[in-house]
């Protein structure tokens, strides 16, 4: 075999190896759990059309929906190494990097997503974006997603019916005690496992919104889904400090302008999908969804609210009277 002299081989190495060329474009990786046809895809997936237009190409949004890259539990951690670059978890998925985001968990806190954007627009509820710069991430702002409502393999009309029964939930100190001031026992679960989990009678309900028990076919396999609004879901889309200050300012600004819309757009399909949604279960005939009469609404409150005060330490009293006093 011929030996080629080492220049050649130097040269050919710098051939083959993959080099970074100054217009390649950015890649933001964009990872979710839920489907494509809810707020948070749809949200996702604007952003990054409005990203093309707005840095004409420079910057490119991957999405990956459904878990497909990471579950929740993992993808702030991968943000931090440097996996992905932009997430949207559910607030309530937050407890490692912040105490103050658990007001959102709070049962029976919003009367509606009016009240939420009165409390999230205040300079306290834009301050709680700053909660978790100090772990090296950065909070570029609120989704909502809507109300959650309670489905079960039987009726729930009381906290009476709730006890001893399993519900799946995110992991939220504050929804285990939530669940457990009804006698219920809470389970920890990645939103990936809850269809199975569901269908196999591993556990009898779980909470969620209506747009995420429609797509994720949850109304498919829980008989009964009671409209209780007790709490809310709603989601912060964040990114690395050292991704997003890493980026060039004009950039920066075009994919920060490009969020501003893609949020404004995404909030308004989470009221839309509310409504279309439960429609849809209500249509299919698969689920019945149970009216709470004002007595059993009051039952509800009655039971979980005591969790107000077990978590006010943690959460600031100050907070939560802000965030309640946005109802009026
Ligand atoms: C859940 O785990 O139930 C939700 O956080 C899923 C989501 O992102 O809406």
């Amino acid at each position: 075999m011929k030996l080629l002299p080492f220049a050649a081989l130097g040269l050919a190495a710098a051939i083959s190896a993959p080099v970074a060329l100054a217009d390649d474009p950015v890649v933001i990786k964009f990872s979710h759990v839920v489907a494509e046809n809810t707020p948070k895809g749809q949200m996702a997936n604007r952003f990054k059309e409005l990203v093309a237009e707005k840095t004409g190409g420079a910057v490119v949004v991957e999405v990956y929906p459904n878990s497909q890259l990471f579950g929740d539990d993992k993808v702030l951690e991968a943000m931090l190494l440097g996996d992905v670059q932009m997430a949207a978890p559910a607030l309530s998925k937050f407890s490692r990097y912040t105490d103050v985001l658990a007001l959102y968990d709070l049962p029976f806190l919003f009367q509606d997503l009016d009240a939420v954007d009165r409390f999230q627009q205040s300079e306290q509820g834009q301050a709680m974006l700053d909660s978790i710069s100090r772990k090296g991430l950065i909070g570029l702002g609120y989704l909502h997603n809507g109300m959650k409502q309670l489905s079960s393999s039987k009726p729930l009309r009381t906290p009476e019916d709730a006890a001893g029964l399993k519900f799946r939930i995110m992991s939220s100190e504050v929804l285990e005690a939530q669940f457990k001031a009804v006698d219920a026992a809470p389970l920890k679960k990645p939103f990936s496992e809850v269809f199975t989990l569901l269908q196999t009678r591993a556990i009898d309900g779980q909470e969620n919104t209506w747009s995420n028990i429609y797509s994720k076919k949850f109304f498919e396999v829980q008989p009964y889904i009671t409209e209780s609004n007790h709490g809310l879901l709603d989601y912060m889309v964040v990114t690395s400090k050292e991704f997003w200050m890493g980026l060039p300012d004009e950039q920066r600004a075009q994919v920060n302008a490009a969020l501003r819309e893609a949020l404004d757009f995404g909030n308004q399909i989470a009221r839309d999908k509310a409504i279309e949604d439960k429609g849809l279960i209500a249509e299919s005939g698969r689920s019945e969804i149970l009216e709470l009469t004002p007595e059993q609404r009051a039952q509800w409150v009655e039971a979980m609210k005591p969790v107000w005060k077990k978590f006010e330490k943690e959460i600031g009293a100050d907070l939560i009277d802000a965030a309640y006093a946005a109802n009026t």
